[in-house]
């Protein structure tokens, strides 16, 4: 029987395309998992998408596209760069799936049923065009955060899950020294301080102002509150409380959760509590690494900020083990790492292509030029080998508990000061000098052979992180396996007396740094594409003059009956409200035009449409294939004018 080891990945919102901070988090999951394997471990490493809530709802209808045509999409883009970057998960989850949604439903209603989830109301602020509720500390100058607008305080009814009760049990599993439950040690500090410490509250488990999450099934007005739906996943993706699996027993409780620190919080509080309500094991880890930062901004690279580096671009580029090497060794564990295309080059320059690279291609072709590509089996091995051979028998173990506890960045480091060694060894024994004596011929042999058993070695070490290129590199110095397997990297002298090498490709071409900068600048800068309208022939000022253009406040809007163009406003003009039409009902909720200030011609002659009259013209601004509306800020009075 093998012992099982179940690892986690965040499921990512799909609210946008992947970039690599989701990249960073899987990868590193990835090499964990596939370390654990070559221990001999039956392992489940599970990733997916979390994808209910207002958000989605939101972006789909932006698109014009139901959430799960919105969805299917991104999903895929998902699914397609975990097979490029070589991800192997066991499962993917979809909050979406069925048999998820019935584990939620079922875990929600245990939770009311044994009293930790309660009917309460939420009081709070709210903003009514974006259906939000906010808390005062999440308010902007007292306005909303996502639109700045007035809010109005409100009252909703709502469940609750009592987090409150969990306080005691949640600061000393955090403090339990033995049981290092999260990791690293500063985000205790953190949740203990800034969480359990002033008190914690109990937390609204379901919403009311939006449709699109899993239904409360004894009262459907109400749907799950995304946190418990998607932490819920951890277990619905075994089979807990559902029958499309059976594997909770085998694979719970998880041995890791591995996450960016801003979502360590829900990891660490709500999700313990959530599982000693249901008198279900802990998970064992939880580990909350840092942020890939944009440049040295120290920004979080992420969709909505814009600043997102294509990882499917940089894979083509310079191969999906490069790209997973750079990101594991830059990324300190527990802070942040500061990406830069210029960091990466010369990342991959000085580790791959010189250090690495070249221990391999010049033992190789030392083993070619000296022996005809095969080794002797009569060696004259001598004490001042000891020094690196006792520098690789260190590494297996050092990296396995590295590996284990997500401290990549510090294995792979450990690793190539060895491979930097294995390069010294080269130049202190001279080979070329041994090659022009023929008695020296064994220890010639010996030489190339304790290179040759180290590069084997550390590949096997490596091969987690760099799938692909490591059984090139077992090919080329002579590895007749064909399987990683860890304890192979243990044995010092492992590879065949009289090993036949075999000249291969460049493994790690130098990157020409000023070439590549100027290549994905160019990438990245949008291509200028002519406005779709072309400009028109020039007039006289009167004809602008004659225009009535002024702001104005939204009143009213809704959807014009039998028709999927038009939207019917209301607006005030600073003199009065007026009926105007606009065919813009493709790109917009009519609730969220309410209260907007627009821009509008206000003098064009009144003109019907489907049987309303329409009194101006509201002016949009075309957008690719949408159109948005020109609006101002609300301290913009009704009636100003527009010149
Ligand atoms: N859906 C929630 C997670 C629910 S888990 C039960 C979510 N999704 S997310 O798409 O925003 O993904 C957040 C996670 O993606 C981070 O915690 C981290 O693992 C990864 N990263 C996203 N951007 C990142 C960086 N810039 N840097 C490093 N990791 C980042 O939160």
């Amino acid at each position: 029987m093998k012992k099982p080891f179940y690892i986690t990945t965040p499921i990512y919102y799909p609210s946008g395309n992947p970039h690599i901070g989701h990249c960073y988090t899987t990868v590193a999951c990835d090499v964990c998992a596939r370390a654990k394997r070559m221990q001999g471990y039956d392992v489940m490493f599970l990733t997916g998408t979390d994808e209910h809530g207002q958000k989605i709802e939101k972006k789909a209808q932006e698109a014009g596209q139901t959430p799960k045509e919105y969805l299917d999409v991104i999903v895929g883009k998902f699914k397609t760069l975990w097979e490029l970057m070589d991800i192997s998960y066991d499962r993917f989850i979809r909050t979406t799936d069925d048999y998820h949604v019935e584990s939620v439903q079922k875990i929600f209603e245990k939770l009311y049923k044994d009293g930790y989830i309660y009917k309460g109301a939420y009081t709070g602020k709210y903003c009514t065009p974006c259906e939000s509720f906010w808390t005062d500390s999440q308010l902007v100058d007292g306005k909303c955060p996502d639109c700045g607008r007035e809010v109005v305080d409100a009252k909703e009814e709502a469940y609750f899950f009592k987090l409150s009760q969990f306080g005691p049990q949640l600061k000393e599993l955090l403090l339990d020294e033995e049981r290092n439950f999260l990791e690293p040690k500063s985000r205790v500090n953190e949740m203990i301080h800034n969480f359990i410490d002033p008190g914690l509250q109990d937390l609204c488990v379901s919403r009311t102002s939006f449709r699109w999450g899993v239904p409360v099934t004894f009262d459907e007005d109400h749907v799950v509150y995304v946190w418990i739906d998607a932490l819920s996943n951890y277990i619905s993706a075994l089979g807990f409380m559902n029958e499309k699996y059976d594997e909770y027993a085998k694979y719970w409780p998880a041995d890791v959760h591995v996450m960016a620190k801003e979502i360590v919080r829900f990891h660490s509080l709500i999700w313990p509590a959530m599982l000693m309500a249901l008198g279900e094991p802990l998970p064992k880890k939880v580990v909350g690494h840092g942020w890939i930062t944009f440049g040295n901004s120290g920004a979080k690279m992420s969709k909505s900020s814009g600043n997102v580096v294509d990882p499917f671009v940089l894979c083509e580029r310079y191969g999906v083990d490069a790209i997973r090497y750079d990101m594991l060794r830059e990324m300190p564990f527990g802070s942040d790492m500061p990406y830069t295309n210029e960091s990466m080059f010369t990342r991959i320059n000085s580790d791959l292509a010189n250090d690495l690279g070249n221990l391999v291609s010049r033992t190789v072709a030392m083993v070619i030029k000296y022996f005809g590509g095969t080794l002797p089996v009569d060696k004259d091995f001598n004490d001042s080998d000891e020094d690196l051979l006792s520098m690789v028998d260190a590494l297996p173990d050092y990296v396995k508990d590295a590996y284990d506890t997500l401290h990549i960045s510090d294995a792979l480091e450990t690793i190539f000061k060895t491979i930097a060694r294995a390069n010294k060894y080269i130049d202190e024994n001279e080979p070329w000098v041994l090659a022009k004596d023929e008695a020296k011929k064994p220890r010639l042999a010996a030489v190339l052979y304790n290179l040759l058993d180290t590069i084997r070695r550390c590949s096997i070490l490596l091969s987690p992180v760099m799938p692909h290129v490591c059984p090139e590199i077992f090919e080329q110095i002579g590895e007749e396996k064909t399987e990683f397997v860890w304890e192979d990297s243990e044995v010092r002298h492992g590879l065949k007396a009289d090993v036949t090498v075999k000249k291969g490709r460049v493994l790690f071409p130098r990157i020409d740094v000023e070439k590549e900068l100027e290549e994905l600048a160019a990438l990245s800068a949008p291509a200028r594409k002519l406005p779709e309208e072309p400009l028109k022939d020039l007039t006289d000022f009167d004809n602008f003059a004659a225009l009535d253009l002024r702001a104005v406040k939204v009143k009213s809007c809704e959807r014009v009956p039998k028709s999927d163009k038009l939207l019917k406003f209301i607006v005030d003009d600073g003199f009065g409200d007026r009926q105007v039409l606009s065919g813009i009902a493709k790109y917009y909720n009519p609730e969220d035009l309410i209260g907007k200030t627009l821009a509008m011609i206000v003098n064009l002659k009144p003109r019907k449409m489907m049987g309303y009259e329409s009194n101006g013209m509201i002016m949009s601004v075309r957008d690719g294939d949408k159109f948005r509306v020109v609006e101002f800020g609300d301290d913009i009075e009704a009636g100003a004018d527009i010149s």
